[in-house]
């Protein structure tokens, strides 16, 4: 439950709907299936598999199974946990900030105009919105210091059935607004010619990003696990919920952009600018869009836990701090690295890294750069490196059926090595 809560969040409600409507819609979401369904699944049973045959986070479980280099495939987990979260953060407090702007009827309009400028002006503020990222910050530490396993686990067993039901009602309320189906031909009916070296480094960024895989997350999830536990039938349940999820939000908000007129690559605002929207078309909508934004930071919480337990794992597991000391450092650290992500959409917005302004170009480097390279050296890992000891962690010594085992084998010593690889160079 606690890797399903880390797959599920943002990157499921923010992010895939505008990535989807950034890279040409359903030949994107069509990509984007076929990579989760085979380099996801397999990636994630190797993290899975690593982390509970070591007990350890990440740098350690490189060190005791095999050492040597291969603990610096830790260290870069360890570095992509700071570098997402310290972004993830500011988005979240987002997502908390408008709860408040929900409440006090401020979105209660659907024009786009004016979304678009509440937006705008509310995220290049100076402070309030690093007042937020800073107050979701304080919560994370607050849930890693009292530990992962008790209050994660509870949450997302209520809470991500609440948010899924939910999205299923915004996305009838969607699909039912006049215009809304050119959004669903958008999202659904392929136009495979407007696929570009953009929209596969694009599809496969997003796949790792949205099931927390390649810096060690669900590695360090998987030490946490006994032997009892069947790890494939886990890997297959969190892939589908979290796909499930993703598909939902892009089936409320695409349809939703194309009714309201909204621009479908309006990049990080989107499903902020285009909720409102829907909500204000509902009865009762300020009540769904008070719900609606609850949920969404509770489903980041349980994600920006999974990036701050690797780092927090790492310092008390390798260097022997206090868990409390750990994640107070960590947080504080990555709190202070978020403020110019956060900056970077108001009064910094003129200082760009490679034509990209500060939050996005800390995702493009951990997402598009680090994830992958951290998916690439956890499949050859597993395929080369330990693979029988893998198989055997993976069945928990036989006790589970893996028919597909020599396809998983094939697709992490060789698919996934080489597909990832071409895709990340030819992305940059
Ligand atoms: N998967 C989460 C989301 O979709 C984000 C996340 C949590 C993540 N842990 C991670 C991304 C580890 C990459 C690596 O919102």
């Amino acid at each position: 439950m606690a890797a399903s809560g880390s797959a599920v969040g943002l990157g499921n409600i923010w992010k895939f709907p505008y990535m989807a409507g950034e890279n040409g819609g359903a030949a994107f979401f069509i990509i984007y299936l076929a990579l989760v369904f085979t380099i996801g699944l397999s990636v994630m049973l190797c993290e899975f598999v690593i982390g509970r045959a070591a007990q350890r986070n990440p740098v350690g479980a490189y060190g005791i199974l095999k050492g040597g280099a291969w603990k610096y495939v830790g260290f870069l987990g360890v570095a992509a946990g700071f570098i997402i979260l310290s972004f993830y953060s500011v988005v979240a407090g987002w997502a908390i900030a408008y709860i408040f702007k929900s409440v006090s009827g401020l979105l209660a309009t659907s024009d786009p105009a004016a979304l678009g400028a509440l937006f705008k002006n509310f995220t290049a503020d100076p402070w309030e919105p690093i007042l937020y990222h800073g107050i979701f910050m304080a919560l994370t530490v607050a849930v890693i210091i009292g530990g992962v396993n008790g209050g994660i686990e509870r949450t997302s067993k209520i809470l991500m059935p609440l948010l899924f039901l939910l999205l299923v009602v915004l996305a009838v309320r969607s699909l039912t607004l006049p215009g809304a189906m050119a959004g669903l031909k958008f999202y659904l009916a392929p136009d495979f010619s407007k696929v570009t070296g953009a929209t596969l480094n694009g599809a496969l960024s997003q796949a790792f990003f949205s099931l927390s895989l390649g810096m060690g997350a669900l590695m360090t999830y998987g030490s946490y696990l006994s032997r009892s536990v069947n790890l494939i039938k886990t890997t297959m349940l969190i892939t589908l919920c979290d796909t499930a999820v993703a598909f939902l939000a892009g089936l409320v908000i695409l349809p939703a952009v194309f009714a309201f007129s909204f621009d479908p690559s309006a990049g990080p605002g989107l499903v902020f600018i285009t909720l409102p929207a829907v909500f204000a078309k509902m009865p009762l909508g300020i009540v769904f869009a008070v719900l609606f934004f609850v949920l969404l930071s509770i489903a980041a919480l349980t994600s920006s836990v999974s990036l701050l337990e690797v780092v927090v794992a790492y310092f008390v597991d390798e260097r022997g701090w206090q868990r409390r000391r750990a994640a107070t450092i960590g947080g504080g650290v990555i709190f202070l690295l978020g403020i110019p992500s956060s900056l970077s959409l108001g009064v910094w917005s003129g200082f760009t890294i490679g034509g990209k302004e500060f939050l996005s170009a800390m995702d493009y480097v951990g997402s598009n750069i680090l994830l992958p390279v951290g998916g690439i050296a956890v499949s050859l890992f597993v395929g080369w490196v330990i693979y029988p000891r893998a198989l055997d962690e993976a069945t928990g010594g036989g006790a589970h059926r893996f028919q597909l085992a020599p396809v998983w084998r094939f697709i992490c010593r060789y698919v996934a090595p080489i597909a990832v690889g071409w895709i990340l160079v030819s992305g940059l």
